[in-house]
């Protein structure tokens, strides 16, 4: 059984240097998430989607993962399946640093969808030259990246697990997206021992039994210790 679920978002990479979806200027690197990031804004203007998510999976090549994917990394090394982590991240910033039990709710941008099969492909090249589907030889690959109004993946698993775990851990995210803006509230009704590790305090549904406000760098790899029962430096 699930012991315990961390959520993520955006804010445990962005020591990595992967920018962030709320902080600065309400763009997304000079964009308007409803542009980028809905269905909409695709068949509106598919050119300028497929070239902006084939920045943002060149621009992971330059990325690493930093001391809060690696904590997590070392905690499911330390409790096996007793850790989920699910991330709403599209970077590949958690597996790199070596998590297994992991989902991406949101999608991979090193994964393409196929709008002809709907078969997801591992994919690392880009989109924009409308590339045929590695399955059906269709050229209908469009980036494998939830946008706003579709349906996130893997929600019965990920609905499970936190319905089941004992302590429920959301870093770096700012609660603003539903359906993950609310799993610290269901593990909360479901007497889980809920935690908030990020930069600032979030404005929860529910509010979180702790809320530690910090780098994730500093806080995660602090947090994991105390979880594996050592001490602190
Ligand atoms: N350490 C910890 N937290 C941080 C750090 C840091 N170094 N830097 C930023 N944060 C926090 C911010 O304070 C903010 O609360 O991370 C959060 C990032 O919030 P968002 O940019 O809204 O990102 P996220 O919550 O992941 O967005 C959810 O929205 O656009 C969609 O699908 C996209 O998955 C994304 C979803």
């Amino acid at each position: 059984m699930t012991r315990i679920v961390v959520l993520t978002g955006a804010g445990i990479s962005a020591e990595s240097g992967v920018p962030t979806f709320r902080d600065a200027d309400g763009l997304w690197e000079g964009h308007h998430v409803e542009d980028v990031a809905t269905p909409e804004g695709y068949e509106r203007d598919p050119d300028t989607v497929l070239r902006f998510y084939d920045e943002r999976r060149r621009a992971l090549v330059a990325v690493a993962p930093n001391p809060a994917h690696d904590a997590l990394a070392r905690l499911e090394t330390a409790l096996g399946e007793d850790l989920l982590v699910v991330t709403q991240n599209v970077d590949d910033l958690h597996e790199r640093a070596g998590s297994i039990n992991l989902v991406h709710m949101h999608g991979e941008l090193y994964r393409a969808l196929c709008e002809g099969c709907g078969i997801r492909s591992p994919w690392t090249g880009d989109l924009l030259g409308r590339p045929p589907c590695p399955v059906c030889g269709e050229r209908m690959l469009r980036p494998d990246v939830v946008w706003f109004g579709e349906m996130p993946y893997e929600l019965d698993r990920i609905e499970a697990a936190v319905a089941l775990c004992d302590t429920f851990v959301s870093i770096g995210t700012s609660g603003a997206v539903y359906p993950a803006a609310g799993y610290a509230a269901l593990a909360s009704a479901f007497g889980a021992r809920t935690i908030e590790l990020n930069l600032m305090p979030s404005d929860a549904l529910v509010p979180f039994d702790e809320a530690r406000a910090g780098m994730a760098s500093v806080l995660v790899p602090a947090w994991v210790d105390e979880v594996l029962g050592r001490p602190r430096d």
